[in-house]
């Protein structure tokens, strides 16, 4: 089968197609025949030898990516047979392998692909809504009527962010640069702040949640229209021992997470995909040999919705 091996970290030019023997799978997992990929930030991010590498730099031959949807062509798991069309974040923070034509995944990390949407749609929703999924449910148990605020609303985390919050009942403020208002506002948002013009010093101390897709400065300004007892979420790398006494000294809960596969989670997302409660927002498809081109976009921190790569 085709994959893409990242022989050494570095440029998009390390991500070469190499001809390699299929995965053999073990107890309990399926093997996928790839149909869709999709593209995260950590992908560019561990490609460099940051991200990820480090938990998986001794493995060989060393396959990038984790977001699959495609069909079960052999299976050692009763949770699926031969012929499911299925998707899920795969062995994530581990070794995913997901840039390959197939793909052993555990069952326990996949769902049911819902059967109207496409396997581009399906492959979105996965890291991406997992990550707002375990945010704003498991960890700041987001209730009705609460008020949230979600960074970077028009990119791959912030528009299911944006949707799951509404979904679970939250007034949600959405930011992004003007010329993507009307698309956080289509995702669902009540309220949109353009970043590039926005004064957060006069900014009342209003959100139960923040979802800190930034990082860097950007979790200050968050803990700063945070309630006392609110919680602010910074996912791009955590938040320094400084910035995490500020927030306990105003009462506000500041920490990282780190997304994990979950197949029970991917079934509440393929619930609302299927209902159509959330939408997987694809802004771009790519040809699967020209994952190069599909790093430098994710690269550029424009990236409208989730983009996607087909096999
Ligand atoms: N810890 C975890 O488990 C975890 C999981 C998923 C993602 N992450 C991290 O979270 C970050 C976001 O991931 P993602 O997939 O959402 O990225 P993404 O899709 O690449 O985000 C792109 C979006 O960011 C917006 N943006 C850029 N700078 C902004 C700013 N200062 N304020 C508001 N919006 C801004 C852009 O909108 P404009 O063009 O309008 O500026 C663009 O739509 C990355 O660092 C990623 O590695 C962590």
């Amino acid at each position: 089968m085709k994959a893409i091996v990242l022989n050494k970290p570095g440029e998009v030019s390390e991500l070469q197609i190499q001809e390699i023997a299929i995965p053999t799978i073990q107890a309990d997992e399926v093997l996928i025949k790839v149909k869709a990929i999709s593209i995260n930030p950590v992908d560019a991010k561990t490609r460099v030898g940051k991200g990820v590498y480090g938990r998986i730099k001794n493995e060989q031959p060393l396959i990038i990516g984790w977001d699959v949807s495609g069909t079960v062509t052999e299976t050692r798991s009763d949770r699926f047979k031969v012929g499911d069309e299925v998707f899920g974040m795969v062995n994530f923070p581990g070794h995913g392998k997901g840039y390959a034509e197939f793909v052993a995944a555990p069952a326990s990390h996949l769902a049911l692909k819902p059967v109207n949407i496409s396997h581009q749609e399906a492959a979105a929703a996965t890291l991406a809504a997992l990550t707002a999924l375990q945010a704003l449910v498991h960890n700041a148990n987001v209730q009705p009527g609460q008020k949230v605020l979600v960074h970077a609303a028009a990119g791959g985390v912030g528009h299911f962010a944006v949707q799951i919050a509404k979904q679970l009942g939250a007034i949600v403020t959405g930011t992004s640069s003007a010329k993507n208002k009307e698309l956080v506002l289509q995702f669902g948002a009540d309220a949109h702040i353009d970043y590039h013009n926005y004064d957060w010093k006069n900014h009342p101390e209003e959100f139960d949640f923040v979802l800190d897709t930034i990082g860097g400065s950007n979790i200050d300004l968050s803990i700063a229209v945070t309630k006392k007892g609110g919680t602010v979420i910074s996912i791009p790398t955590g938040l320094s021992d400084e910035v995490t006494e500020k927030a306990k000294a105003k009462g506000v809960n500041g920490y990282f997470i780190l997304v994990q596969s979950n197949g029970d989670d991917m079934q509440q997302i393929a619930e609302w995909l299927e209902k159509g409660i959330v939408k997987a927002h694809v802004s771009q498809t790519f040809k699967f040999d020209d994952i190069a081109a599909a790093h430098t976009q994710i690269e550029s921190g424009r990236t409208t919705g989730k983009i996607v790569v087909t096999v």
